[in-house]
């Protein structure tokens, strides 16, 4: 990278990795509810022991240590700080954070702290249906001023919300995450608070003059015309204005896109303004967008012909795809052009570049991308090696496209790919792989949960050192 002071970092989140879900003090959340039911998540998996991080964090540093990781983006379990989501706080909790985040600066590695990575306290969702009511804004605001105490002196980078696209349109419209609901009025409802404590967190945080840098993650999937034909440009601009500008344009300039609002009003859906939004929202610019990029889209008019719709059922392990609003005006294909993964997420890396551009040209704002990798099958040899070449080529051809995108003039912060150890996937169980560091362990055995270094945790050290690739 021409930047030396380009960050080369991984990530993680809390309910994927901890365990300990109900010891420690720790509040039940929403995932912990969710995963126990029968049927919501591959083979019934859940994250109550995940990769038990909470016990090995030691050990797990000191592998990013070895690598020599410049950054590790982690979560904080809202419910292990405050387990009814405000009021009384769980001092292990606190103290768990502060072990972790002192051990990552042992070793010189910044810690990036996600405020929001999905798992709300139950509580919430149980005395007013979480995001669904406007009174999360203050919660989360306490739960955030928590933290900004607890920890601002020596964290440098906090994310507000995780892909607050992917939890709203996965929780409200296609029931594949808590609370499991497909009703439009509701999404844009739920949507709007979250915007609103997205807000209001980031204010709060300029207005403690830490010194650091705060900004959401957005998951951001350039969208791509299918054809040349102008209906399904026309369809491709929809499905940005609704699945992308919906969302970023309300975090950097403070307002929702017309086009987005008209579309939603001749449906008869209108977003819950109260006074004083827009200026909440006006008021809260972030110094950084985080990226999460893993595939992009290809758009058509579900009026023209040709195109294969996806096959949804191999997009996570849960299947199915609800029906929405959005299927009036635009349909997802295939793309021939592209690759797929395993579970048929496109191979894009120039979709990356691209997203990068797109955002650089209508922001203007510097990008940490949060999230970058490739899920797959990983095999354990039995010399405990994991020969993982394809993983190494995606990341290697998605850096050349960051390389490409910042020679075209895009400010990028760092590169923190998905993920440092293997992890509890959602809705995919613990087959679906991202690490460096395999983990031995699957949805049947959580066997001693060892770990062992993969081909690509030797290849991105070598990246790291070399801050960027070698030229080839
Ligand atoms: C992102 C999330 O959407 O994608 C992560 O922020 C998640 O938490 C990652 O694990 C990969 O998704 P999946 O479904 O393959 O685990």
């Amino acid at each position: 990278m021409k930047n030396k002071d380009f960050i080369w970092g991984s990530a993680s989140a809390a309910y994927q990795i901890e365990g300990a879900a109900f010891t420690y003090g720790k509040g039940k959340s929403i995932w912990d509810e969710y995963s126990s039911v029968s049927g919501n998540t591959f083979k019934n998996t859940t994250g109550e022991v995940a990769i038990d991080f909470y016990h090995r964090y030691e050990e797990d540093i000191k592998l990013m240590a070895e690598m020599g990781l410049e950054a590790y983006r982690f979560s904080v379990s809202w419910p292990r700080i405050l387990p009814k989501g405000y009021g009384e706080v769980n001092k292990e909790g606190v103290e768990f954070y502060h072990k972790v985040i002192d051990e990552l600066l042992k070793y010189n590695i910044e810690p990036i702290l996600t405020i929001y990575h999905w798992d709300l306290p139950q509580h919430l969702q149980d005395l007013y249906g979480g995001f669904e009511s406007r009174e999360i804004v203050n919660h989360f605001n306490e739960y955030c001023k928590v933290l900004f105490e607890e920890y601002g002196s020596k964290v440098k980078y906090f994310v507000t919300l995780n892909e607050q696209n992917i939890f709203t349109t996965l929780g409200y419209l296609l029931k594949l995450h808590p609370p499991k609901v497909c009703d439009m009025q509701r999404f844009v409802n739920a949507n709007h608070y979250a915007n609103l404590a997205n807000a209001m967190a980031i204010k709060t945080y300029k207005e403690m003059n830490l010194g650091g840098m705060i900004g959401p993650s957005f998951a951001y999937s350039p969208k791509y015309a299918f054809s040349n034909n102008p209906i399904d440009v026309i369809a491709m601009e929809d499905a940005q204005e609704l699945t992308d500008f919906f969302w970023l344009d309300v975090y950097v300039y403070g307002k929702y896109p017309k086009s987005a609002l008209a579309i939603l009003e001749k449906e008869g859906i209108s977003v819950p303004f109260m006074e004083g939004d827009l200026e909440l929202l006006e008021s809260a610019r972030p110094d950084f967008m985080g990226l999460n990029y893993y595939q992009s889209m290809s758009i058509k008019s579900p009026h023209s012909s040709g195109g294969e719709d996806v096959d949804f059922s191999k997009n996570s392990a849960i299947g199915k795809k609800e029906e929405t609003l959005y299927d009036k005006y635009f349909i997802q294909v295939t793309n021939n052009y592209l690759d797929v993964t395993d579970w048929n997420w496109t191979i894009d890396p120039m979709g990356l570049d691209v997203s990068l551009r797109r955002i650089n040209s209508r922001y203007n704002i510097p990008v940490l991308i949060t999230e970058n990798g490739l899920g797959a099958f990983d095999k354990l040899n039995s010399d405990n090696t994991i020969n993982d070449s394809y993983r190494i080529t995606y990341l290697k051809e998605h850096i050349k496209a960051i390389e490409n995108a910042m020679e075209h003039g895009v400010c990028v912060l760092g590169y923190c790919t998905w993920s440092f150890q293997d992890l509890f996937s959602w809705l995919n169980g613990y087959q679906k792989r991202y690490g460096f560091v395999y983990v031995d362990r699957d949805e049947e055995s959580e066997k001693e949960l060892k770990r062992y270094k993969k081909d690509s945790f030797y290849w991105y050290k070598e990246v790291i050192s070399n801050n960027g690739l070698k030229d080839e």
